[in-house]
């Protein structure tokens, strides 16, 4: 069974406490939260005081992806705002092993990402560390963009490493470009979080758009 998790980039950013409230009455399992500052990514979005703001709507978990620069500097406030998962590009971190357990520490879910021209081998060596690996599906910046089927290889790739270390509860999470017809693709190769952005807040009947990228993935 996987996790669908609607990313709130495409939802009425003036309107999001309804818009989470709705996703969750509508059967999402996670609530993906993504931050960019500008600088890693070319386009701006939200911060910790959106976050906690969120918090307040929804009790499903918040999957924070944050395509942030020094994001070390930052997880501290997003714990503080409720995350439950954090996740940081493994192309923005120099220390990424101090990184990943610095969020460890703090109690939550610990993940990193990887952007399409990123080989999955950049986060082998934090492998057993991490709760999620996040494969980027597009390039970072701006949802409704086409799914690059060239990074479905990293998928099997990082579900056999997990396998082999004996990591059976790694969570393999995909975003960009998620819909009822790429879910079953990323769904096969071992993706476990599906995260929907377009595919869910651009329609109006959320309900209807989870449950057929959540049933496309589990045929
Ligand atoms: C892309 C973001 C995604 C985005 C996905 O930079 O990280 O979470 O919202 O949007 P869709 O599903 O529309 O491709
Ligand atoms: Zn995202």
């Amino acid at each position: 069974m996987v996790k669908i998790a609607p990313s709130i980039l495409s939802a009425d950013f003036a309107a999001l406490g309804a818009e989470v409230a709705e996703a969750e009455a509508s059967g999402a399992d996670w609530i993906h939260v993504d931050v960019m500052d500008g600088h890693f990514v070319p386009n701006i979005t939200l911060g910790p005081a959106i976050c906690a703001a969120v918090r307040a709507h929804t009790s499903l978990p918040l999957d924070v992806h944050l395509m942030i620069e020094h994001p070390e500097n930052y997880i501290a406030d997003f714990a503080a705002a409720g995350a439950s998962v954090i996740t940081v590009h493994a192309e923005a971190c120099v220390h990424l092993h101090r990184v990943v357990h610095q969020i460890k520490e703090l109690g939550l879910m610990a993940g990193v990402a990887i952007n399409p021209g990123t080989p999955a081998a950049a986060v082998r060596e934090v492998l057993a560390d991490v709760d999620l690996v996040l494969v980027m599906t597009v390039n970072p910046g701006f949802g409704g963009q086409a799914f690059i089927p060239r990074t479905l290889h990293k998928i099997t790739q990082l579900r056999e490493w997990a396998k082999e270390m004996n990591h059976q509860g790694l969570h393999i999470e995909v975003d960009g470009g998620i819909a009822e017809a790429t879910a079953p693709l990323v769904a096969e190769a071992g993706a476990d979080v599906l995260v929907a952005g377009n595919a869910v807040f651009g329609r109006s009947d959320r309900a209807g758009a989870i449950k057929a990228i959540r049933e496309a993935a589990d045929n």
